[in-house]
């Protein structure tokens, strides 16, 4: 039984991802400090699984922390590393928090790959390394565009020490770029925990639509698009997670050249944030409330993958609709007052 290390396992990719390692027969450790989730995480995924994964609470950017973790494993096979800060404002108004916690864990991690170049590392970067790409859909060798923020700094930057320490050290791993993850597992027994105002808009339409929110505000009618709102690639949560396993397989049946691969993790199909609307209403049977408000600074116009490379590389596409995923957010937001 192959023993994966999934960083961030109580976070809402990193959970949906620990039920996919878990019904393969892997055997998984989570790890997460808890610091933008809880703990009753650990009872959905077993739930889901009719097993309990392993939890170890351990801040990974504490080096004497994360070394004394990872010398309790030395026959790991792979890191998936979702742990860090994702926060777009607050990382403009914490850009030191920022860098410490995402570097200092990956700088962590790496030091551990480097000496067991054995184990595999899969880590989670994001679309937004593309700006605003010249040329839709984007493929993963269009130009990365200066960062917005300091949370995309450190996926930009993240990509590149992963690059320099797997050319140094001999070992390979894959980042996978994410676009929009959304939804929840089927079972609504795991999903996305937004701590306060929800900042994406899935999160906040199922909180509106609960009465726990006001209207929706839609950023920006005026956009150059079908309908004057921005452009998104949505992906269900499920999908995304797959789509690790398969990187994963990827890496441990030593397929691939490259130290480091990239692959986009989106549909392929862009919506916008009216077309999303419509998808709830229709796949719930709620009215939602919503109105126009001014653009938010720093957003693209428009963004959704190129699929090619990651059909191709990882054998992998999206398979879930977008009426899926909001159905299945809308599930698991009926289940949370009570939790
Ligand atoms: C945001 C981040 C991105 C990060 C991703 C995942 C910004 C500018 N980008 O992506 O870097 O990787 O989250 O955490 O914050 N919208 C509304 N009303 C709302 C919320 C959103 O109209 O209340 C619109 C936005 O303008 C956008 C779309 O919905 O057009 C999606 O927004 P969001 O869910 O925040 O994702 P991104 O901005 O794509």
């Amino acid at each position: 039984m192959k023993t994966v290390l999934v960083t961030g396992g109580l976070g809402f990719i990193g959970s949906h991802t620990a039920v996919e390692l878990l019904a393969r027969g892997y055997r998984v450790v989570c790890v997460d400090n808890l610091a933008n989730t809880r703990a009753d995480v650990l009872d959905g995924i077993a739930a889901i699984s009719g097993q309990r994964p392993v939890w170890a609470n351990v801040d990974l950017a504490d080096p004497v922390a994360c070394r004394s973790l990872l010398a309790g494993m030395p026959d790991l096979a792979g890191i998936i590393h979702f742990a860090a800060f994702k926060a777009v404002g607050e990382s403009v108004q914490k850009p030191l928090a920022y860098y410490r916690n995402n570097f200092g864990s990956l700088l962590n991690l790496l030091e551990f790959t480097a000496a067991q170049p054995q184990c595999r590392l899969i880590f989670s970067s994001s679309c937004t390394v593309y700006g605003q790409a010249d040329t839709l859909p984007v493929r993963e060798d269009a130009p990365v565009k200066p960062a917005e923020s300091p949370y995309g700094n450190t996926k930009q930057v993240g990509e590149e020490i992963l690059r320099d320490a797997a050319r140094a050290h001999g070992f390979r791993a894959i980042a996978l770029r994410y676009f929009n993850p959304i939804g929840a597992h089927p079972s609504a027994k795991i999903g996305e925990l937004p701590l306060g105002v929800p900042q994406n808009l899935v999160p906040f339409i199922t909180q509106s639509a609960a009465g726990l929110r006001g209207p929706l505000k839609v950023f920006g009618n005026d956009y150059p698009t079908r309908d004057g709102t921005c452009i998104r690639d949505y992906i269900h949560v499920v999908d995304v997670a797959l789509a690790h396993i398969y990187a994963l397989e990827r890496l441990l049946s030593g397929k691939g050249s490259d130290p480091v691969e990239v692959f986009n993790l989106g549909t392929g199909t862009g919506s916008t944030v009216l077309e999303v609307i419509s998808a709830f209403e229709r796949s719930t049977g709620k009215k939602l409330q919503w109105e126009f408000a001014a653009r938010r600074p720093g957003d693209v116009i428009a963004a959704y993958a190129n699929t090619e490379q990651a059909a191709a590389g990882l054998g992998w596409r999206a398979e879930r609709t977008l009426d899926q995923c909001m159905a299945d957010a809308w599930r698991w937001q009926c289940t949370l007052p009570g939790k």
